[in-house]
């Protein structure tokens, strides 16, 4: 640039170049293409999941875009989110705080076990609750006028829609978060934390693998979409790094669709 042109104010509006994030359930589906987005963009990232094989190969996966570390444990557990609490005992800032790990079950009305509902509840809305008290303090330090720290919650769609999936818990758990996203950004907002959540509508995945090795369904689902096809990474990467950006730093308490346009036709 020449010496006195003025700096570019847009230059840096979209970057979380240097910023922490933690992006839990990083291993797969949407929170490992979140993880990517953040690595190639400049971020350090912690990725968390319970099972050690696949996390140590996204772990392996993501280390070829930046410095990534990787947390093994349930964040619906004490022991899980200490462990996390631990892998960031030398951060004193967390930016950005991805809460995107989440579980499923369907079944009939008649057979739903009960079980179902603690499983779903504790790691769709429980942890993301536990997880942002865990990390106030350091959300709160790294927190500006400018650009304030982030929660972005992972919803769903079925957390909006009626439409039967027969996964009871799953579907309340989502309407759960979003309204948990709303009282959390009200509540955190005089402290320099915005939190906002995402809805997606139907991107492939591990738990949507079901849909997805089946064309036939796959190809009703697609006609079932606006805009015709599912999501992709860069869907899911584009709006979670606009969401941990300055760009949307006068954002907070929204639940936003990336869904194609299954909301805006329902
Ligand atoms: N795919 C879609 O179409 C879609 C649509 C709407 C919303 N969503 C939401 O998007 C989020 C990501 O889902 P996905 O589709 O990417 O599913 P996925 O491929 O099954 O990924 C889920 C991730 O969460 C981790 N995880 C699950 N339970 C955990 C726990 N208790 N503690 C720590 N990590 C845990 C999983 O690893 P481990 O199994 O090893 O723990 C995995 O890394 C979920 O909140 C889901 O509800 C997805």
């Amino acid at each position: 640039m020449p010496q006195n042109q003025p700096q570019n104010p847009y230059a840096d509006l979209f970057s979380v170049a240097g910023k922490t994030a933690v992006i839990t359930g990083g291993s797969s589906g949407l929170g490992l293409a979140m993880a990517e987005a953040y690595l190639r963009s400049g971020a350090r990232v912690y990725i968390t999941g319970r099972k050690p094989e696949p996390l140590a190969a996204a772990r392996q996966e993501l280390a070829a875009h930046g410095e990534v570390h990787a947390v093994q444990g349930d964040v619906a557990t004490p022991e899980g989110v200490e462990a996390l609490r631990a892998a960031l005992a030398g951060e004193d800032k967390l930016h950005v705080l991805i809460n995107n790990a989440g579980i499923t079950w369907g079944s009939s009305v008649e057979k739903f076990p009960a079980e179902a509902w603690d499983s779903v509840m504790g790691v769709n809305v429980k942890a993301p609750f536990v997880l942002v008290q865990t990390f106030l303090a350091r959300l709160q330090a790294a927190a500006t006028a400018a650009d304030p720290a982030r929660v972005i919650n992972i919803g769903s769609v079925y957390g909006v829609t009626s439409q039967v999936l027969r996964a009871w818990s799953y579907a309340a758990s989502k309407a759960a978060i979003h309204q948990l996203t709303k009282v959390l950004a009200a509540e955190l907002a005089p402290r320099g934390i915005v939190v906002n959540a995402i809805s997606p509508g139907f991107f492939p995945s591990k738990m949507t693998h079901f849909m997805i090795s089946n064309e036939e369904r796959m190809a009703e689902m697609r006609k079932s979409i606006p805009l015709g096809r599912e999501g992709s990474k860069d869907d899911i990467g584009a709006l979670a790094l606009y969401l941990g950006s300055r760009a949307s730093s006068y954002m907070t308490g929204n639940v936003i669709p990336l869904d194609g346009g299954v909301l805006a036709k329902t």
